[in-house]
Protein backbone atom coordinates (compact mmCIF):
# COMPACT_ATOMS: atom_id res chain seq x y z
CA UNK A 1 0.00 0.00 0.00
CA UNK A 2 1.43 3.69 -0.97
CA UNK A 3 -0.32 6.84 -0.29
CA UNK A 4 -1.86 7.06 -3.44
CA UNK A 5 -3.42 4.12 -2.80
CA UNK A 6 -5.24 4.90 0.38
CA UNK A 7 -6.21 8.42 -1.25
CA UNK A 8 -7.51 6.75 -4.01
CA UNK A 9 -9.67 4.56 -1.81
CA UNK A 10 -10.88 6.94 0.55
CA UNK A 11 -12.16 9.06 -2.90
CA UNK A 12 -14.14 5.75 -3.43
CA UNK A 13 -15.49 5.35 -0.29
CA UNK A 14 -16.77 9.57 0.02
CA UNK A 15 -17.76 9.41 -3.86
CA UNK A 16 -19.91 6.15 -3.24
CA UNK A 17 -20.89 7.80 -0.02
CA UNK A 18 -21.83 10.91 -1.93
CA UNK A 19 -24.40 9.45 -4.21
CA UNK A 20 -26.02 6.92 -1.88
CA UNK A 21 -26.77 9.37 0.64
CA UNK A 22 -28.95 11.11 -1.13
CA UNK A 23 -30.80 8.10 -2.12
CA UNK A 24 -31.97 7.09 1.30
CA UNK A 25 -35.52 8.19 3.27
CA UNK A 26 -34.90 7.01 6.42
CA UNK A 27 -32.30 7.63 9.33
CA UNK A 28 -32.35 4.07 9.79
CA UNK A 29 -30.39 3.20 6.37
CA UNK A 30 -28.32 5.93 6.49
CA UNK A 31 -26.68 4.74 9.69
CA UNK A 32 -26.37 1.69 8.07
CA UNK A 33 -24.56 3.16 5.25
CA UNK A 34 -22.52 4.98 7.55
CA UNK A 35 -21.31 2.02 9.51
CA UNK A 36 -20.51 -0.50 6.51
CA UNK A 37 -17.97 2.75 5.95
CA UNK A 38 -17.03 3.44 9.70
CA UNK A 39 -18.76 0.48 11.63
CA UNK A 40 -16.65 -1.94 12.73
CA UNK A 41 -16.23 -4.18 9.60
CA UNK A 42 -16.39 -0.80 7.44
CA UNK A 43 -14.20 -0.16 4.51
CA UNK A 44 -12.33 2.81 5.80
CA UNK A 45 -12.00 1.10 9.54
CA UNK A 46 -9.99 -1.34 7.51
CA UNK A 47 -7.77 0.90 5.69
CA UNK A 48 -7.38 2.59 9.72
CA UNK A 49 -6.35 -0.99 10.24
CA UNK A 50 -3.98 -1.40 8.00
CA UNK A 51 -2.14 1.70 9.17
CA UNK A 52 0.15 -0.24 11.04
CA UNK A 53 1.28 -2.03 8.19
CA UNK A 54 2.98 1.27 6.24
CA UNK A 55 6.03 1.76 6.46
CA UNK A 56 6.42 4.06 9.83
CA UNK A 57 7.56 6.50 8.02
CA UNK A 58 4.55 7.12 5.85
CA UNK A 59 2.12 6.18 8.92
CA UNK A 60 1.73 9.68 10.03
CA UNK A 61 0.53 11.35 6.34
CA UNK A 62 -1.50 8.84 6.28
CA UNK A 63 -3.10 8.65 9.58
CA UNK A 64 -3.80 11.98 9.15
CA UNK A 65 -6.03 11.38 5.69
CA UNK A 66 -8.17 8.86 6.99
CA UNK A 67 -8.84 11.10 10.24
CA UNK A 68 -10.09 13.50 7.79
CA UNK A 69 -12.24 11.41 5.49
CA UNK A 70 -13.88 9.82 9.05
CA UNK A 71 -14.79 13.34 10.10
CA UNK A 72 -15.97 13.91 6.52
CA UNK A 73 -18.22 10.64 6.66
CA UNK A 74 -19.60 11.96 10.04
CA UNK A 75 -20.54 15.38 8.18
CA UNK A 76 -22.11 13.96 5.27
CA UNK A 77 -24.37 11.60 7.11
CA UNK A 78 -25.25 14.82 10.08
CA UNK A 79 -26.36 16.79 6.99
CA UNK A 80 -28.58 14.37 5.14
CA UNK A 81 -29.92 13.22 8.74
CA UNK A 82 -30.80 17.14 8.63
CA UNK A 83 -32.29 17.20 5.41
CA UNK A 84 -34.71 13.93 6.30
CA UNK A 85 -35.82 16.02 9.42
CA UNK A 86 -36.69 18.99 7.82
CA UNK A 87 -38.75 17.03 4.74
CA UNK A 88 -40.68 14.98 7.39
CA UNK A 89 -41.42 18.39 9.70
CA UNK A 90 -42.51 19.81 6.23
CA UNK A 91 -44.36 16.52 5.13
CA UNK A 92 -46.09 16.78 8.22
CA UNK A 93 -47.54 20.32 8.48
CA UNK A 94 -48.58 19.84 4.68
CA UNK A 95 -50.73 16.95 5.56
CA UNK A 96 -51.95 18.53 8.79
CA UNK A 97 -50.43 15.97 10.45
CA UNK A 98 -49.30 18.88 12.87
CA UNK A 99 -51.62 21.41 13.52
CA UNK A 100 -49.19 24.65 13.77
CA UNK A 101 -51.80 27.17 15.16
CA UNK A 102 -52.26 25.39 18.22
CA UNK A 103 -51.25 27.06 21.14
CA UNK A 104 -47.65 25.55 21.95
CA UNK A 105 -46.20 24.60 25.70
CA UNK A 106 -45.04 27.11 27.61
CA UNK A 107 -42.22 26.23 29.67
CA UNK A 108 -42.05 26.51 33.22
CA UNK A 109 -40.53 29.62 34.06
CA UNK A 110 -39.45 30.13 37.65
CA UNK A 111 -40.22 33.68 39.49
CA UNK A 112 -38.81 36.07 41.73
CA UNK A 113 -40.40 35.53 45.53
CA UNK A 114 -42.12 38.78 46.14
CA UNK A 115 -40.21 38.92 49.46
CA UNK A 116 -36.97 38.35 47.07
CA UNK A 117 -37.80 41.33 44.46
CA UNK A 118 -39.22 43.67 47.43
CA UNK A 119 -35.72 42.95 49.61
CA UNK A 120 -33.84 43.64 46.22
CA UNK A 121 -35.92 47.42 45.36
CA UNK A 122 -34.52 48.02 49.09
CA UNK A 123 -31.50 47.17 48.89
CA UNK A 124 -31.44 48.95 45.57
CA UNK A 125 -32.41 52.91 46.79
CA UNK A 126 -29.96 52.40 49.78
CA UNK A 127 -27.47 51.56 47.78
CA UNK A 128 -28.03 54.43 45.98
CA UNK A 129 -28.35 56.67 48.74
CA UNK A 130 -24.82 54.81 49.30
CA UNK A 131 -24.97 52.88 52.37
CA UNK A 132 -23.37 49.02 52.44
CA UNK A 133 -24.52 45.84 52.44
CA UNK A 134 -23.61 43.99 56.29
CA UNK A 135 -24.57 41.01 57.64
CA UNK A 136 -24.40 38.71 60.54
CA UNK A 137 -25.69 35.66 61.95
CA UNK A 138 -29.05 34.13 62.79
CA UNK A 139 -28.23 32.22 66.09
CA UNK A 140 -26.89 35.20 68.18
CA UNK A 141 -25.57 35.74 71.59
CA UNK A 142 -27.70 37.59 74.41
CA UNK A 143 -25.47 40.19 74.45
CA UNK A 144 -25.41 40.78 70.96
CA UNK A 145 -29.16 40.49 70.48
CA UNK A 146 -30.19 42.45 73.87
CA UNK A 147 -27.50 43.52 76.36
CA UNK A 148 -25.26 45.40 74.42
CA UNK A 149 -28.16 47.33 72.83
CA UNK A 150 -29.30 48.14 76.29
CA UNK A 151 -31.80 45.51 77.42
CA UNK A 152 -30.62 44.70 80.75
CA UNK A 153 -31.61 41.14 81.64
CA UNK A 154 -34.72 41.93 83.29
CA UNK A 155 -35.44 45.08 81.29
CA UNK A 156 -39.58 45.27 80.49
CA UNK A 157 -38.72 46.12 76.64
CA UNK A 158 -37.42 42.07 76.29
CA UNK A 159 -40.58 41.12 76.73
CA UNK A 160 -42.17 42.91 73.53
CA UNK A 161 -39.44 40.85 71.87
CA UNK A 162 -41.03 37.28 72.25
CA UNK A 163 -37.82 35.27 71.89
CA UNK A 164 -36.99 31.93 71.09
CA UNK A 165 -34.06 30.51 73.21
CA UNK A 166 -31.35 27.80 71.53
CA UNK A 167 -29.38 27.30 74.75
CA UNK A 168 -30.19 29.46 78.04
CA UNK A 169 -27.12 28.18 79.35
CA UNK A 170 -24.97 29.14 76.86
CA UNK A 171 -27.38 32.36 76.29
CA UNK A 172 -27.90 31.54 72.73
CA UNK A 173 -30.94 33.02 70.93
CA UNK A 174 -32.33 33.29 67.46
CA UNK A 175 -32.09 37.04 66.88
CA UNK A 176 -35.27 38.36 67.63
CA UNK A 177 -34.24 41.82 64.97
CA UNK A 178 -31.22 42.76 62.84
CA UNK A 179 -30.16 45.47 64.88
CA UNK A 180 -27.60 43.49 66.53
CA UNK A 181 -25.69 43.52 63.46
CA UNK A 182 -24.83 47.15 64.50
CA UNK A 183 -23.06 45.85 67.52
CA UNK A 184 -20.92 43.56 65.32
CA UNK A 185 -20.43 46.42 62.81
CA UNK A 186 -19.38 48.45 65.55
CA UNK A 187 -16.98 46.05 67.18
CA UNK A 188 -15.74 45.21 63.30
CA UNK A 189 -14.00 48.77 62.58
CA UNK A 190 -14.88 52.48 64.03
CA UNK A 191 -16.85 55.04 62.44
CA UNK A 192 -17.25 56.55 59.79
CA UNK A 193 -19.68 53.37 59.16
CA UNK A 194 -22.81 53.45 56.55
CA UNK A 195 -24.79 50.22 56.44
CA UNK A 196 -27.96 48.53 56.26
CA UNK A 197 -28.25 44.62 57.16
CA UNK A 198 -31.13 42.82 55.47
CA UNK A 199 -32.09 39.42 57.46
CA UNK A 200 -33.93 37.33 58.74
CA UNK A 201 -35.85 37.08 61.97
CA UNK A 202 -37.82 35.46 64.65
CA UNK A 203 -40.19 35.53 67.01
CA UNK A 204 -42.52 33.47 68.84
CA UNK A 205 -46.00 34.74 67.01
CA UNK A 206 -48.33 33.73 64.62
CA UNK A 207 -50.80 35.13 62.84
CA UNK A 208 -52.09 36.89 59.79
CA UNK A 209 -50.12 39.78 60.72
CA UNK A 210 -47.14 37.84 62.29
CA UNK A 211 -44.86 34.89 61.37
CA UNK A 212 -42.33 33.47 63.68
CA UNK A 213 -40.03 33.67 60.52
CA UNK A 214 -40.26 37.13 58.94
CA UNK A 215 -37.44 39.80 57.21
CA UNK A 216 -35.76 43.22 58.29
CA UNK A 217 -33.16 45.62 57.17
CA UNK A 218 -31.85 46.93 59.48
CA UNK A 219 -29.74 50.73 58.81
CA UNK A 220 -27.09 52.15 60.89
CA UNK A 221 -24.72 55.60 60.13
CA UNK A 222 -22.67 56.84 62.48
CA UNK A 223 -20.20 59.63 61.86
CA UNK A 224 -19.17 62.59 63.76
CA UNK A 225 -22.58 64.38 63.28
CA UNK A 226 -25.31 63.15 62.27
CA UNK A 227 -28.73 64.28 63.05
CA UNK A 228 -32.25 63.21 63.42
CA UNK A 229 -33.02 65.67 60.74
CA UNK A 230 -30.71 62.97 58.22
CA UNK A 231 -32.82 60.32 59.34
CA UNK A 232 -35.93 62.38 58.20
CA UNK A 233 -35.01 63.25 55.31
CA UNK A 234 -33.26 59.80 54.56
CA UNK A 235 -36.00 57.50 55.40
CA UNK A 236 -38.80 60.10 53.74
CA UNK A 237 -37.05 59.78 50.65
CA UNK A 238 -36.37 55.98 50.94
CA UNK A 239 -40.97 56.08 51.47
CA UNK A 240 -41.37 57.67 48.55
CA UNK A 241 -38.73 55.91 46.14
CA UNK A 242 -40.94 53.04 47.55
CA UNK A 243 -44.43 54.03 47.36
CA UNK A 244 -44.49 56.92 45.46
CA UNK A 245 -44.25 60.48 45.56
CA UNK A 246 -47.20 61.48 47.30
CA UNK A 247 -47.23 58.40 50.05
CA UNK A 248 -48.76 60.64 53.42
CA UNK A 249 -45.77 59.75 55.77
CA UNK A 250 -46.04 60.74 59.94
CA UNK A 251 -43.23 60.19 62.52
CA UNK A 252 -44.58 59.24 65.86
CA UNK A 253 -42.48 59.71 69.22
CA UNK A 254 -41.45 55.76 70.44
CA UNK A 255 -39.39 53.84 72.71
CA UNK A 256 -36.56 51.26 71.69
CA UNK A 257 -33.19 50.48 74.86
CA UNK A 258 -30.54 51.27 71.96
CA UNK A 259 -32.15 54.47 70.68
CA UNK A 260 -32.97 57.87 72.16
CA UNK A 261 -35.00 59.94 70.51
CA UNK A 262 -36.73 57.21 69.21
CA UNK A 263 -39.96 56.85 66.82
CA UNK A 264 -41.70 54.86 64.64
CA UNK A 265 -43.09 55.72 61.36
CA UNK A 266 -46.05 55.18 59.82
CA UNK A 267 -47.78 55.51 56.26
CA UNK A 268 -51.38 55.97 55.15
CA UNK A 269 -53.02 52.78 55.69
CA UNK A 270 -52.60 51.15 52.27
CA UNK A 271 -55.73 49.12 52.55
CA UNK A 272 -57.99 51.98 53.60
CA UNK A 273 -56.14 54.81 52.17
CA UNK A 274 -55.89 56.90 55.44
CA UNK A 275 -59.94 57.00 55.96
CA UNK A 276 -59.51 54.60 58.61
CA UNK A 277 -62.41 52.45 58.48
CA UNK A 278 -63.20 50.50 61.96
CA UNK A 279 -63.70 47.14 60.41
CA UNK A 280 -60.11 47.77 58.49
CA UNK A 281 -57.77 44.55 59.13
CA UNK A 282 -54.95 46.81 58.64
CA UNK A 283 -54.94 49.81 60.60
CA UNK A 284 -58.34 49.01 62.52
CA UNK A 285 -59.78 52.57 62.11
CA UNK A 286 -56.65 54.73 62.55
CA UNK A 287 -56.10 55.16 58.92
CA UNK A 288 -52.13 54.92 59.60
CA UNK A 289 -50.15 51.64 59.73
CA UNK A 290 -46.50 51.20 61.27
CA UNK A 291 -43.81 50.22 58.55
CA UNK A 292 -40.24 50.86 60.79
CA UNK A 293 -38.69 51.86 63.94
CA UNK A 294 -35.86 54.94 63.75
CA UNK A 295 -33.87 57.23 66.22
CA UNK A 296 -30.85 58.18 67.54
CA UNK A 297 -28.34 55.63 68.70
CA UNK A 298 -27.92 55.73 71.93
CA UNK A 299 -25.29 56.82 74.11
CA UNK A 300 -25.43 53.90 76.14
CA UNK A 301 -25.11 51.99 72.89
CA UNK A 302 -21.50 53.57 72.06
CA UNK A 303 -20.58 53.09 75.71
CA UNK A 304 -20.54 49.44 75.39
CA UNK A 305 -19.08 48.82 72.07
CA UNK A 306 -15.91 51.11 73.45
CA UNK A 307 -16.99 54.33 71.51
CA UNK A 308 -17.11 57.70 73.06
CA UNK A 309 -20.63 58.75 73.10
CA UNK A 310 -18.98 62.65 72.91
CA UNK A 311 -17.20 61.58 69.43
CA UNK A 312 -19.61 60.28 67.61
CA UNK A 313 -23.40 60.76 66.87
CA UNK A 314 -25.44 58.79 64.22
CA UNK A 315 -28.96 56.73 63.55
CA UNK A 316 -30.65 53.50 63.28
CA UNK A 317 -33.69 52.55 62.17
CA UNK A 318 -35.59 48.41 61.62
CA UNK A 319 -37.86 47.98 58.98
CA UNK A 320 -39.94 44.84 58.37
CA UNK A 321 -39.85 43.72 54.98
CA UNK A 322 -42.68 41.76 54.97
CA UNK A 323 -44.81 44.34 55.85
CA UNK A 324 -43.49 46.68 53.09
CA UNK A 325 -43.96 43.40 50.70
CA UNK A 326 -48.05 43.14 51.59
CA UNK A 327 -48.34 46.49 51.23
CA UNK A 328 -46.94 46.53 47.68
CA UNK A 329 -48.85 43.52 46.71
CA UNK A 330 -51.61 44.01 48.81
CA UNK A 331 -51.39 40.63 50.22
CA UNK A 332 -53.32 40.29 53.20
CA UNK A 333 -51.61 37.12 55.22
CA UNK A 334 -47.52 37.67 56.23
CA UNK A 335 -48.30 33.98 55.91
CA UNK A 336 -48.18 33.25 52.77
CA UNK A 337 -44.92 34.08 51.62
CA UNK A 338 -43.59 31.21 53.73
CA UNK A 339 -45.86 28.46 52.64
CA UNK A 340 -43.96 28.09 49.40
CA UNK A 341 -47.50 27.45 47.32
CA UNK A 342 -45.97 28.01 43.74
CA UNK A 343 -49.34 29.57 42.90
CA UNK A 344 -49.11 32.34 45.34
CA UNK A 345 -45.50 32.95 43.91
CA UNK A 346 -46.45 33.05 40.33
CA UNK A 347 -48.52 35.74 40.68
CA UNK A 348 -46.51 38.75 41.10
N1 LIG B 1 -34.94 46.51 66.13
C1 LIG B 1 -36.20 47.21 66.25
C2 LIG B 1 -37.34 46.20 66.18
O1 LIG B 1 -37.15 45.14 65.66
C3 LIG B 1 -36.36 48.25 65.18
C4 LIG B 1 -35.38 49.37 65.27
C5 LIG B 1 -34.15 49.28 64.60
C6 LIG B 1 -35.67 50.49 66.00
C7 LIG B 1 -33.25 50.33 64.69
C8 LIG B 1 -34.77 51.53 66.08
C9 LIG B 1 -33.58 51.44 65.42
O2 LIG B 1 -38.43 46.43 66.63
Amino acid sequence: MTLDDIETSIRGILEGLAAGLPTLATDIEVQSLVASVTGKKGELTALIRGLKELPPELRPEAGALLNRAKDRVASMAGARLEELRRAAIERSVKEDLVDVTLPGIPANTGKLHPLRSTLDEIVDIFTCFGFDIAEGPEIETDWHNFEALGFPPDHPARQMQATFFIRSEAKLVLRTHTSPVQIRRFLASPPPIKIIAPGVVYRHDDDPSHSPMFMQVEGLLVDDHTTFADLKGTLELFLQEMFGRNVPIRFRPSFFPFTEPSGEVDIACPACGREGRKACPVCHGSGWTEILGCGQVDPVVFQNVGLDPEEVQGYAFGLGIDRIAMFKYGIDSIQHFYRNDPRFISQF
